[in-house]
């Protein structure tokens, strides 16, 4: 399939994508969320953007690409930057006179930045901003050098028994967002010491970790947190590199299981004004849901594991250059879209639902998961997708790229990637269905599912629907969101009125837990059906 170079202006920002998908897929490939209030119905406009040779404006979601394109992105077409960069001067201001007065006492002074960052179990990511303006100027992801620990949050508060392993963890976290600041720092030609404040949303163990905070609890019943409230700490008490005398700000937990990167989320979205029943659903290593209207939010969460980041997939990884992150499938063969252009060396999260909806589309894999019998396949599939069915250590397989002339590795998923794969969807199922049952609603009453993480760029919602990942709702009700729990972050960062927001959520959102509910094993095998 043949594939064009699309570039995303002011940002700069050049992907690669296969002829036929629309502007928007583009945007999320790009990492650019748009705003898409109808779902990608072409009735909002929300997500107009202006094709730069013609001067001419264009619905991202109605355009499909058939050439190689510069476009040109307006802030009112973003979800999320609008938004922020309506309260930016005025927190920056406030922090001007906060900083200045209560330390330099200087009238004017130096150039303000800040970070917000996204502690997940897996990934962290920092995203450094201009203060005084409320721009981006940079974002950097890690992995989580916890990991080496143990994978899930389970496995991290049973490592950190005793206090010198707690210490362990907190100094690999601290580390970590301190390498990554730096790299901002470097990025944009400025100084640690420039850094005037930190926003920090994790789910509760990593908020906990980071602030040194016990973490026995939270690993038996009934999993309370140690403390759900919102801190502003000095940067020296947990040993950030930034400004001594700036502050770092941890958002407030809902629960032991539903965490500040989940009410971040909430607050980016906007949930709290909802007028329609809306699912949020925010999938990381822990999958968590908050449903509900204006009138009343209850929160969920669910043990997703971390496939659909990549990890525990053979050829899986973290959303970086050269990760699979589309599939598409026509007669003949399978076409793939790698981050960075390149030669692919792994897939991340959204390539891998993609990947699956496609083998499930083609019969590669039944409803159960299980690959089909490969004589069969061989009769009924196209020459150029039977050679991709082969075998790893003794497992059926299925090839999606390599090896390259560039010395590149195969990229292929196995049977036991499948099985992940389901575990992690039919956790995030299972959530969804039983905090829907406890609310005596069902899919059809849901008008909005905002699908939030930080897998990959973007999902596309027909496969999320394929694989059964999400309620069975109409597509256009389903909107991709992005990384909401750092645009969380960033709001927080930038604006006193958005941190009062997050206080009065908290409050509002009421935790319901569903591993104890007696349909949870039942719902959660039928859940692994595709
Ligand atoms: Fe494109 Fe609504 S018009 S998302």
């Amino acid at each position: 399939m043949e594939h064009f170079q699309i570039t995303f202006n002011p940002d700069g920002r050049q992907i690669s994508i296969h002829a036929g998908a629309t502007l928007l897929e583009a945007a999320g490939q790009a990492g650019i969320i748009l705003n898409t209030v109808c779902g990608g119905k072409g009735t909002c406009r929300k997500c107009a953007v202006v094709l730069d040779h013609q001067a001419r404006q264009v619905l991202a979601c109605q355009h499909r690409i058939e050439s190689d394109l510069a476009v040109t992105v307006p802030p009112a077409s973003r979800l999320y930057e609008h938004k922020i960069l309506e309260e930016g001067p005025a927190v920056a201001g406030r922090l001007r006179l906060n900083v200045y007065r209560r330390y330099t006492g200087e009238a004017s002074g130096p150039v303000l930045f800040g970070a917000a960052v996204d502690v997940g179990t897996t990934t962290v990511v920092a995203r450094l901003l201009d203060l005084t303006d409320g721009r981006t100027i940079a974002t950097e992801s890690a992995l989580n050098p916890q990991t080496a620990h143990g994978d899930d949050v389970i496995s991290r508060i049973a490592y950190a028994e005793s206090e010198a392993k707690l210490a362990a963890l907190h100094k690999l976290i601290i580390h970590c967002v301190n390498r990554l600041l730096a790299r901002l720092c470097r990025r944009a030609s400025i100084d640690p010491e420039d850094i005037y404040e930190v926003s920090v949303v994790g789910n509760t163990t990593m908020n906990h970790l980071l602030l040194k905070l016990p973490v026995a609890q939270l690993g038996r019943s009934p999993y309370a947190a140690h403390s759900l409230d919102a801190r502003d700490v000095p940067p020296e008490e947990i040993g950030l590199y930034m400004n001594p005398v700036g502050n770092v700000h941890t958002v407030e937990n809902i629960a032991g299981f539903v965490g500040a990167d989940t009410l971040g989320a909430a607050l980016a979205v906007d949930i709290e004004a909802a007028d329609g029943m809306t699912l949020l659903v925010d999938i990381g290593t822990n999958g968590e849901l908050v449903l509900g209207t204006k009138d009343r939010l209850y929160a969920a969460s669910c043990a997703a594991g971390p496939a659909l980041e990549g990890a525990r997939i053979q050829c899986g990884g973290r959303a970086a250059e050269g990760a699979i992150e589309a599939v598409v499938a026509d007669e003949a063969d399978i076409d793939i879209d790698v981050i960075g252009s390149r030669p692919a060396r792994s897939i991340c999260g959204s390539g891998l639902i993609d990947a699956v909806a496609v083998m499930l589309d083609l019969g590669v894999i039944d409803a159960t998961g299980r690959f089909a019998d490969a004589e069969w396949l061989r009769e009924t599939l196209a020459p150029a997708i039977c050679a991709r069915l082969t075998e790893k250590d003794g497992q059926a397989a299925f090839l999606l790229a390599g090896p390259g002339d560039e010395g590149t590795p195969e990229v292929f998923l196995t049977q036991k990637d499948i099985r992940e794969m389901q575990l992690a969807k039919a956790a995030i199922a299972t959530g969804a269905k039983l905090l829907l049952k406890k609310l005596a609603l069902q899919a059809g009453d849901i008008r909005h599912v905002l699908l939030a993480g930080a897998f990959g760029n973007y999902i596309r919602k027909e496969s999320a629907l394929r694989v059964r990942l999400l309620p069975d709702v109409p597509p256009e009700r389903i909107r991709f969101v992005g990384n909401a729990a750092l645009a969380g972050a960033q709001m927080t960062l930038l604006s006193h009125a958005a941190r009062a927001r997050a206080k009065t959520l908290a409050r509002k959102i009421q935790y319901i837990e569903i591993a104890h509910e007696k349909e949870f094993q039942d719902t959660f095998a039928d859940s692994m059906l595709f």
